[in-house]
């Protein structure tokens, strides 16, 4: 039983994992969809040897280097990378690096060594266990819920008004804002948190959507548009070839695996209405656990300015910037993971615009290094019916599990997405790095084409919508 939501949160640093790695589950961490998961941890990779010649303490005992390396595709062109091919090339950098004297390390400036790892945002999946990030909402909370879901359907206003005034919850709204702390690595919080215990056939499609605004409204105030229709609420389901073709259809409205990236918002939350008949979790990693995890060769590579970002047709063509910032962050700093794969690598239902620089062998090595430490370190989140996550999208990576639905279409997997942001909080723990600002401002500040907001109640299932290619993020 999970603590409820009053309940004291308590520190469990040093917890005993849950589930040991072993190689009956290595594979559960692969998520390029060849594989449907069923552990509760997708850390799956057991860390062989803390001085890993190739530049990463992510190493696999039991993914043995390939014999046929050669047929692999190139891992820079690979959307969901292949740890076959990931892992025999670093078997060719340590047989390199056996070759040849050492290289003194060499860190960009103002980027540490190693975040502290006892801070509560570096932590392994294996390492958590479910009061450090679950509440249940009581019988009570839930009646305060339909009582402010009343209480604003009585207003006769738009959902785009749904606030901490119109939707009234004078028990639950503190200890929710107090709960989001948490976000940002306080009382112990570890970057996430589910709020369960609401049964969201109990309620119509618009009033799901009502209270899951007004929830949310109390983890941060603000909401982000998430694409050019001006459209503040997205669905997450598989929309089917009857609406697109598999090949053309994009992430968000398909069953694919998502690798590890990071969208435009500084809070993400995700309402599950239906989970995959199996599958479709949530993977979610501590950047800053991976950040320790790569060697500085890596962290160079990633926060120099020069990563291609394919605009798919737009002008320019793609636009530079670094992955990895070091922010100012009080009287220190932090450092924040930003990029989704797409743009980077092309996917099956976004080429790479061929005419663009492609990714240099150091870059495609540290890209997928993050993905793979990501994936060792990673937590499954099986989303129930009613979950609320949210989780703090600079101190996170996150990547979605390949999925398999029932056939009827009021059975399938259904999760509504919200961008959030706080400006208080993002201020004092630090704030957007300048390079990521323009789709921030589109986002949140009404620059860019901004008018009414759209709630959509239902999927948009218009071909031209769930084939954009263009959309900035949140394609993974
Ligand atoms: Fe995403």
């Amino acid at each position: 039983m999970a603590p409820s939501l009053a309940s004291p949160i308590t520190a469990d640093e040093g917890c005993t994992p849950t589930i040991a790695a072993g190689c009956h589950q290595r594979r559960t961490g692969y998520i390029s969809g060849r594989v449907i998961v069923e552990g509760r941890a997708a850390p799956t990779l057991s860390l062989a040897n803390q001085e890993d010649l190739s530049g990463t303490n992510c190493s696999p005992r039991c993914h043995p280097p390939p014999t046929d390396e050669e047929n692999f595709p190139d891992p820079a062109k690979t959307w969901n990378p292949d740890p076959r091919v990931y892992y025999s090339r670093r078997l060719q950098q340590q047989r390199a690096l056996h070759a040849r004297p050492a290289i003194p390390p060499v860190l960009p400036p103002r980027f540490p060594a190693r975040i502290d790892p006892a801070s509560p945002l570096v932590w392994s999946g294996q390492d958590l266990v479910e009061h450090e990030y679950l509440r249940s909402l009581s019988a009570d909370d839930i009646a305060e819920i339909e009582h402010a879901l009343e209480h604003f359907k009585g207003l006769s206003l738009p959902i785009a008004a749904v606030g901490r005034k119109t939707f009234p919850l004078p028990e639950l709204g503190p200890r929710i804002i107090s709960l989001s702390n948490k976000l940002y690595g306080q009382n112990n919080g570890r970057g996430f948190f589910i709020l369960r215990g609401l049964d969201p056939k109990k309620y119509s499609a618009r009033d799901n959507v009502i209270l899951y605004a007004g929830i949310a409204s109390y983890v941060a105030e603000r909401r982000g548009r998430q694409d050019e229709k001006n459209n503040y609420l997205l669905h997450l389901t598989d929309l089917g070839a009857s609406v697109a073709p598999d090949n053309v259809r994009q992430a968000p409205y398909s069953n694919v695996p998502q690798p590890f990236h990071t969208d435009t918002a500084d809070i993400l939350a995700l309402y599950t209405l239906r989970p995959a008949f199996r599958g479709g979790r949530s993977l979610l990693a501590s950047s800053s656990k991976i950040y320790n995890s790569l060697a500085p060769a890596h962290i160079a590579t990633l926060a120099a300015p020069n990563w291609a970002f394919d605009s798919f047709g737009r002008t320019p063509s793609y636009t530079l910037r670094p992955l990895l910032y070091s922010v100012p962050s009080g009287t220190t700093r932090r450092i924040q993971l930003s990029f989704s794969r797409r743009p980077l690598t092309g996917s099956p239902v976004s080429p790479r615009t061929p005419t663009i620089p492609s990714l240099t062998p150091a870059q495609s090595a540290a890209l997928d290094t993050v993905h793979f430490c990501g994936v060792a370190h990673a937590l499954s989140v099986a989303q129930q019916p009613g979950d609320l996550l949210f989780w703090n999208n600079f101190a996170l990576l996150h990547a979605r599990e390949g999925f398999q639905d029932r056939e009827e279409p009021e059975e399938r997997r259904h999760l509504l997405r919200l961008w959030l942001r706080d400006d208080k909080r993002a201020r004092e723990w630090g704030n957007v790095p300048e390079e990521l600002m323009a789709p921030w401002r589109d986002a949140f500040e009404g620059e860019g084409e901004m008018g009414v907001e759209n709630w959509p109640v239902e999927p948009v299932r218009e071909f031209a919508f769930v084939t954009e290619q263009r959309r900035s993020s949140g394609h993974a």
